[in-house]
């Protein structure tokens, strides 16, 4: 397993170092532990996605984000549209600010992402290259953000959702214009800019078994084979609300495949959705999955990263991407804990 970054240990160190303090006094008897504190026992960094939105107008984001998470995923604001607007110019501002408010927090940033074919802008989509000048605008575009974060960012999402549900390379910019090059070429464009971040593939449905989840096995098999600098595989998770057997083995089947050739695993983005309205049964099926991948997570010896795609149902891409679903998180619309949250407490402290 690639060692684990110092700032992960620092960070969860001073967590579990202060949890005494604030445990002390009559008023604060009561207050549960954080999340974070609990995770770290365990040696699992526990974090969400966040946006600089609801970072910079919501008090109560702010605060109950890095009182009980560890890290910090960039929800939109590293994808090229955003920090990379036009050729020649880089657009650090919103992905700074959260990377200074991790920092504020003893949280870790898993950084996201470098290589995708949405979200980006359209100098680059309608752009005409040739091959070469292609190759040239991913590995500066690479070095110069892995290059401006370097020595801040844990863990990097490289390349992203490369591959199609049959276990094809998926049809994007990057395969037309490169060839399948291009994910070796961002990895390793990646690790000369970073040495010490953890590089990650990251992708959904490819989790457990089927045509996916093999085909990204053999993808990354060959990278590590052909000595290109690959640490991990991420499995987003987001799931629906619906009984699910058996998914865990199936899960822990695939990170123990992957912990076989040497790579880490990680829990990069899940979320379950519910049909609306909510039921207690349905929160109760919610909770069951969050449990069940952490504890997927936590039985791994490869696996050290939970991190959800969102922390409050106040805000989260879902209602907009599934019409007729939501309360995907742990916390409701009112930052109270659902019964997920308690699920995970109770898995971290059994
Ligand atoms: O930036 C524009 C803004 O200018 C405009 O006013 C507004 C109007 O709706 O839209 C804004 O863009 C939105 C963007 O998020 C930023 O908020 C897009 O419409 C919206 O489609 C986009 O959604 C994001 C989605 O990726 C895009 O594919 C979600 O917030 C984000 O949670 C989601 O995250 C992805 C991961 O990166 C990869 N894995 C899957 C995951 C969920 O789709």
């Amino acid at each position: 397993m690639t060692p684990r970054p110092a700032i992960s240990r620092a960070a969860a160190l001073v967590v579990i170092a202060l949890v005494p303090l604030v445990a002390v006094g009559p008023a604060a008897a009561a207050r549960p532990v954080p999340l974070r504190a609990l995770a770290a026992e365990h040696g699992i960094t526990i974090g969400s996605a966040a946006n600089l939105a609801a970072l910079t107008t919501d008090r109560r984001y702010r605060t109950q984000l890095g009182q009980q998470l560890g890290s910090l995923t960039p929800e939109n604001e590293m994808k090229w549209d955003t920090i990379h607007p036009a050729r020649d110019t880089y657009d650090f501002t919103q992905a700074d600010r959260l990377v200074a408010y991790a920092r504020r927090n003893g949280m870790q940033v898993r950084g996201h992402t470098l290589v995708w074919q949405n979200q980006n802008p359209g100098w680059l989509t309608n752009g005409t290259f040739t091959r070469d000048e292609w190759i040239a605008i991913l590995v500066d575009h690479i070095t110069t953000v892995v290059g401006h974060y370097r020595g801040q960012i844990a863990q990097w999402d490289v390349v992203n959702e490369a591959m199609d549900a049959a276990g094809n390379l998926r049809d994007t910019i990057w395969l037309r214009h490169i060839g399948p090059e291009y994910i070796e070429l961002a990895f390793r464009a990646a690790r000369a800019a970073d040495p010490d971040a953890e590089l990650y593939y990251n992708d959904f449905g490819a989790g457990g078994v089927g045509a996916k989840a093999d085909a990204v096995y053999d993808m990354v098999s060959s990278l590590v084979d052909r000595g290109v600098p690959i640490d991990g595989v991420g499995t987003q998770a987001h799931w629906s609300a619906v009984a699910c057997s058996p998914c865990g083995p199936n899960m822990a089947g695939n990170m123990a495949r992957l912990d076989a050739i040497g790579l880490d695993a990680a829990i990069t983005e899940i979320d379950v959705r519910i049909a609306l309205p909510v039921s207690p049964e349905e929160l109760d099926v919610q909770a069951d999955l969050y449990a069940m991948f952490l504890r997927v997570c936590m039985d791994a010896p490869n696996c050290d990263t939970f991190t959800m795609w969102g922390f409050t149902d106040r805000y989260s891409w879902v209602p907009q991407a599934f019409p007729g679903f939501g309360a995907a998180l742990i916390y409701d619309e009112a930052y109270a804990p659902k019964p997920a949250e308690t699920a995970i407490r109770q898995t971290l402290e059994a």
